[in-house]
């Protein structure tokens, strides 16, 4: 490896959702600045046209059956590359801090003495309810929302979500959709099952999807899911918010004055 005079520091940034316009300022002024990139497979390419020609780009993630880079491989070509080319950035899907392994990274480059900084990203699991007007939060609805993994580092669902659903809280369920039936048997233990959900996938992007169901017909969403892509599950009152419910309501009202 040819070492050069640049001296290294690694800047995660968070890429947003996946529309591209969806990146802070900031973020892309250290994509323009950057000498190399790694990305995650949640990161829209779009936005690495920010990046100075020639600027090596490196893919760091698959999906499902095509596995990402192990992270402790991830984290030494973090290193590797920061003391090869000088000034790196690390791209990651939504805010590098919300299940993004973003500390994990941080922590192995620190030990290194490798200066970091954090651009913060937005979140799909704020931003892709809020572009279906979905508030995660409404005023004599509900008073918190959590944002719960529904697949731990061993696969199996999240002890939180036994204690969310137990809670009025709007739930924000990223990672879920493989286990999507073992998450809503455990929601509608404890929730009315009249609540509806909504599942939204490629969230931001243009081939977008949305699905609203009530707990009680879950069952009716599964064949809708396409293991394939990103989605979030959110799971509360606020979901009435949407506008398909204000169109059934219409429907209902025109229905009934004939
Ligand atoms: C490893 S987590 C990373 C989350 C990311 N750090 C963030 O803040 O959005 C990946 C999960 O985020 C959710 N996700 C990310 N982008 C999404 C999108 N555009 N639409 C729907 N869900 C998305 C999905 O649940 C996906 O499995």
């Amino acid at each position: 490896m040819s070492i050069k005079n640049n001296t290294p520091k690694i800047t995660l940034v968070g890429a947003g959702p996946g529309d591209k316009d969806l990146i802070t300022l900031k973020g892309v002024k250290a994509i323009e600045q950057a000498d190399c990139i790694l990305y995650d497979a949640l990161v829209n390419p779009e936005i690495l046209e920010y990046a100075k020609k020639d600027t090596p780009l490196i893919y760091v993630g698959k999906r499902f059956n095509n596995h990402r880079l192990p992270q402790d491989e991830i984290n030494q070509l973090l290193v590797t590359k920061a003391l090869e080319f000088g000034n790196v950035v690390r791209l990651k899907g939504g805010d590098p801090f919300v299940f993004g392994r973003g500390s994990e990274e941080i922590d192995y480059i620190e030990s290194y003495n490798i200066p970091t900084e954090i651009v913060p990203g937005i979140s799909s699991s704020l931003a892709v309810p809020a572009m279906q007007g979905i508030p995660l939060t409404k005023r004599n609805v509900n008073e918190s929302f959590w944002v719960i993994t529904g697949t731990t580092s061993n696969g199996n669902i999240s002890k939180d979500i036994k204690l969310g659903a137990q809670s009025s809280a709007t739930l924000v369920i990223l990672m879920g959709l493989r286990n999507f039936t073992l998450i809503m048997e455990e929601i509608k233990t404890y929730r009315n099952e009249l609540t509806p959900f909504a599942i939204i996938q490629n969230g931001s992007l243009p081939n977008e999807t949305i699905v609203i169901e009530s707990i009680k017909n879950y069952k009716n969403t599964i064949d809708t899911i396409d293991y394939s892509s990103p989605g979030i599950i959110i799971i509360g009152d606020v979901v009435a918010e949407h506008t398909s419910f204000l169109d059934e309501e219409i429907q209902r009202v025109l229905n009934s004055s004939f």
